[in-house]
């Protein structure tokens, strides 16, 4: 039996770094829209160019872009025990379309994982936000810095700052979330999907509520 969660969250939430984590826990393949729209612009295809304008605005990609970006994504080979969705979905049309090709393998999701986080605390995050582009790890100037400066702990590669962690695109993605994403909370609550965890403490004690809500949905 496949197992599908999706970690949902504003902008900054702690999605990326918390999904390193869980998927290092459960085994599940981490699958990140974001990131998978990031290698598409830095291989220049001709996905990446539909959506780098969209990216650097802070604004979503089209749901036909990406609903089909990510269902080939989960038919391969090494995604049919399941994934950790992170990301995706976003949009009301994102997540029926998830639900009807879950349902068509006789699949569904287990659980939704909500990491809840302010405004205030999301600009905070990103503006001292450092990538790694290689092994998608996360870190913060003060929050969490990496062991060498500029370079990632796991995989030693150069770590860069996102071109959309800019003030304009940051406000513009937390509104986005708000109107376009915001929406999947009730809708995930009303399959009885939703597990709510509290994301303004340190990432240890969110990862411990995030395993604990998994174990508490199978
Ligand atoms: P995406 O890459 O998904 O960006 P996002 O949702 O804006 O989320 P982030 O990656 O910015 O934040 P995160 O929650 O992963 O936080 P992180 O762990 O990095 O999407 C980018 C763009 O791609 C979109 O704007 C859109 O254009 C497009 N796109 C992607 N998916 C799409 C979809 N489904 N449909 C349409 N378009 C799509 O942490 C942030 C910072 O905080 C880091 O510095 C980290 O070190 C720090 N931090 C993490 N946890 C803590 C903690 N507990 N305490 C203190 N600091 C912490
Ligand atoms: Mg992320
Ligand atoms: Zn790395």
């Amino acid at each position: 039996m496949s197992t599908y969660v999706i970690l949902l969250g504003p902008p900054g939430a702690g999605k990326g770094t918390q999904a390193l984590n869980l998927a290092e826990h459960t085994g599940l393949l981490h699958l990140a829209t974001g990131d998978m729209f990031r290698e598409n612009v830095r291989n220049q295809t001709e996905l990446g160019q539909a959506a780098q304008r969209y990216m650097d605005r802070g604004e979503l990609v089209p749901d036909e872009l990406t609903i089909s970006m990510l269902l080939d994504r989960l038919a391969r080979d090494d995604a049919q025990l399941g994934s950790l969705l992170d990301g995706f979905p976003r949009t009301t049309e994102q997540a029926e379309a998830l639900d009807a090709a879950l349902a068509e393998q006789n699949a569904e999701i287990a659980a939704t994982l909500l990491i809840d986080v302010s405004a205030d605390e999301v600009l905070r995050r990103l503006g001292g936000r450092w990538s790694c582009p290689d092994c998608g790890a996360v870190f913060h100037e003060v929050f969490s810095p990496p062991q060498t400066e500029g370079a990632c702990d796991r995989c030693s590669a150069a770590l860069i700052q996102r071109d959309d962690d800019q003030p304009e695109a940051i406000q513009r993605r937390l509104d986005v979330y708000a109107q376009q994403t915001a929406p999947l909370i009730d809708y995930y609550q009303r399959s009885g999907k939703l597990r709510r965890v509290d994301g303004e403490r340190g990432p240890d004690a969110v990862g411990a509520d995030l395993l604990a809500a998994l174990e508490s949905a199978d």
